[in-house]
């Protein structure tokens, strides 16, 4: 184990690149299985996650490499129905092999995710939409056994946007027979990305990036070669850095229209963007003012910029309401609190008031997002920080320490005692 020691105070200055979307590649791998021949992917994150996700499709027989930022993943010898419970447990996303098994296979045996560290997070309306496309579907020891000989297509409202479902929905049908029209599906930048991804191996599917989407089915899905959006929570994230230290940093490889809501709400609070086509300028006062932010789908502001934000608003001039609709997310606050912050979390929603200075802490974080809302935190902070849990920040952020030490904060990974 390993663990963080930050020395805060230092205004980070300079230029920063964004890595490829975790969110997106995690689907995207999982989708390049449907193809009976190799698919070469560009701008894959450096992750955990994406490690994790790439053992489990080995696992099924499943063929993939990954050599820097490159995955080659090779479906043509998948061969087993069974996702193994002990890597499965490890991320949700991982049921997205239940869309592939089922599409590939007509037989799926997976691990249900269980809860996490952000509260009970069902599969529900999943499973509801396999069984809407035809799957026979048991729950039994805690596995998902769906069986169908091919998916049929048909209408299926997604009682809830969300982002999961619409993926495994999307990789479910884009090989059944028929036509799949999802309504209410999420409109996310990474559903995008994966329709995109899907169409370039040859299946029809139109309507990404609205709430109806459309998907003929086709007989099969070929090799393809892909690259990746950028990371638009890691961009935030970037952004997020830039302000709580006062600084000057143009962020680039990104898309500035993905983080609209984020460049908002910075600007409200004094922040100065400037953006051109695939870079952003951040350049913060001293101190920003408070704003109120609610998290919501996409176009909305992200539940993963949340915890980030609050870090911010922490140091902020005023007082700032941030409410939480999509996950119960708000656990490191207590840690906030220990350096410092003046934080109340009432039914959902945080009642930060801003204190001119974070002091440094021994501290730990559980989550992803959480643990980079605290490395921020850090950064702006007094004195040193011991953030200890950085494994969930490695799941998901690739080399966040080395990006943010480019900039000139000092951030020292060492062994944990
Ligand atoms: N929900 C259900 N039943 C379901 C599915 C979802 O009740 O069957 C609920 C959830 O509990 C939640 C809401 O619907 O309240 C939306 O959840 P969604 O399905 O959109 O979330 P997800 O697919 O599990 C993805 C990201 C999360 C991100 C959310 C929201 C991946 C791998 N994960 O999760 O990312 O916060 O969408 O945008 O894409 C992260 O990267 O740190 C992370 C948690």
């Amino acid at each position: 184990m390993e663990k963080y020691v930050v020395y805060g105070g230092n205004r980070l200055k300079g230029q920063v690149a964004v890595s490829g979307a975790k969110n997106s590649a995690l689907a995207i791998i999982v989708a390049a299985a449907l193809a009976d021949e190799e698919c070469l992917l560009k701008n894959v994150p450096s992750e955990v996650d994406v490690y994790t996700i790439a053992e489990i499709l080995r696992d099924l027989g499943v063929k993939v490499e990954f050599h820097g930022n490159t995955m080659r993943v090779d479906g043509s010898c998948i061969r087993s129905y069974q996702a193994p419970y002990e890597l499965v447990r490890k991320m949700r996303a991982s049921f997205y092999t239940a869309g592939l098994l089922l599409a590939r296979l007509g037989k799926a045996e997976v691990p249900l995710p269980g809860g996490c560290s952000l509260g009970s997070r069902p599969v529900d309306f999943h499973i509801k939409g396999f069984q809407a496309l035809g799957a026979d579907i048991h729950i039994e020891h805690g596995l998902m056994k769906a069986e169908a000989t091919r998916l049929t297509g048909t209408k299926i409202y997604i009682n809830r946007s969300s982002v999961g479902t619409t993926i495994n929905l999307m990789i479910a049908s884009s090989l059944a027979q028929g036509t799949t029209i999802l309504e209410n599906a999420a409109k996310e930048p990474e559903i995008v990305d994966l329709a995109s991804f899907l169409n370039s191996m040859g299946a029809k599917i139109k309507g990404a990036g609205t709430n109806v989407i459309k998907i003929e089915g086709v007989k099969r899905l070929r090799g393809t070669e892909y690259s990746i959006i950028p990371d638009r929570i890691e961009a935030g994230t970037l952004m997020i850095a830039a302000a709580i230290t006062g600084g000057d940093v143009v962020i680039t490889d990104m898309v500035p229209e993905h983080v609209r809501s984020a460049v908002l709400n910075l600007q409200e609070a004094g922040v100065q963007i400037e953006e051109s086509l695939s870079e952003i300028r951040v350049y913060a006062p001293e101190r920003p003012r408070a704003v109120d932010v609610e998290t919501a789908p996409y176009p909305g502001f992200p539940t993963d910029l949340q915890q980030p934000f609050v870090s911010l608003m922490s140091i902020a001039q005023g007082t700032s309401i941030i409410r939480e609709n999509i996950f119960d997310r708000f656990r490191y606050v207590d840690e906030l609190r220990r350096m410092g912050a003046d934080i109340k979390v009432e039914h959902g929603t945080a009642i930060v008031r801003g204190v001119p200075k974070l002091t440094g802490a021994p501290v730990e974080t559980t989550d992803l997002r959480a643990g980079a809302a605290l490395v921020l935190a850090s950064l702006a902070a007094e004195g040193v920080t011991e953030i200890t849990g950085i494994e969930h920040i490695d799941r998901g952020y690739e080399a966040l320490d080395k990006k943010l030490n480019s900039l000139g904060a000092n951030i020292k990974r060492v062994q944990a005692d």
